[in-house]
């Protein structure tokens, strides 16, 4: 099996025989980068795990400004919140490069979480994680300014995404400068500037839709 799959929270803590009856009854389903998958406010019935590519969560303000609350990429998991507190989808979810996901039915979940209480704890640790990512993300917007933020999206993201290579810590991210600004929350703009900043003093090189962190001591003290 899949070793994203293997690593996801509803397989993790699953036997073999197990993994393998819960992955046949799931559906594969591929999205082109760009598809929304759902919508904000949306009902909800399908809890998805990323297998190939990325796929970002976001939230858009009434007057139309978006944020992005993820990006996710193979082994994540997302879309239980409907299930457990229902109500429509919290967030859009759109590919962020072509991907593959599989899908399975609330209805489907349930007996499992019931059934099989290591289920239910690997989803719970999803959302204890979540919890603290998104309560230090706050205290972030509050008390860290742009380029403290746009240090630690960039060392978050290479946790995802990262690959070592020949001179540092590659990272596909595949965001364009305007989603890596919704992502940390600031003007495209000022976000742009702190890379700039951190370009010039050798902290990372930009490429295509990726960034190469060239000195994560600098970047992690600058993320604090
Ligand atoms: P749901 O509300 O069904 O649809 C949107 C999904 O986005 C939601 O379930 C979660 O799985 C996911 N999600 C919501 N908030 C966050 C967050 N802060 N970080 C990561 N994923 C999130």
């Amino acid at each position: 099996m899949d070793d994203a799959l293997r690593s996801a929270p509803l397989f993790r803590e699953l036997d073999d025989e197990a993994a393998a009856a819960l992955r046949d009854s799931m559906d594969e389903v591929r999205v082109t980068r760009g598809q929304v998958l759902f919508r904000e406010g949306d009902a909800g019935d399908r809890v998805y795990v990323v297998i190939e590519g990325k796929v970002k969560l976001g939230r858009t303000a009434p007057d139309g400004r978006e944020n992005l609350l993820a990006v996710l990429g193979p082994g994540q998991m997302f879309g239980e919140l409907s299930l457990f507190d229902p109500g429509p989808r919290s967030a859009t979810a759109t590919a962020v490069t072509d991907s593959m996901l599989l899908g399975l039915g609330h209805e489907d979940l349930l007996p499992l979480l019931t059934g099989r209480p290591e289920v239910a704890r690997g989803l719970l640790l999803q959302i204890a994680q979540r919890l603290r990512r998104s309560n230090e993300a706050m205290a972030d917007l509050v008390f860290a300014d742009v380029p403290g933020r746009v240090a630690k999206a960039l060392l978050d993201l290479s946790q995802r995404f990262g690959a070592a290579s020949r001179d540092g810590i590659r990272v596909s991210h595949d965001l364009t400068q305007e989603e890596l600004a919704q992502l940390v929350g600031a003007s495209r703009e000022t976000v742009n500037k702190a890379l700039a900043d951190f370009v010039h003093r050798g902290w990372i090189r930009l490429e295509q839709r990726s960034v190469v962190l060239l000195d994560l001591d600098r970047l992690r003290r600058r993320a604090r």
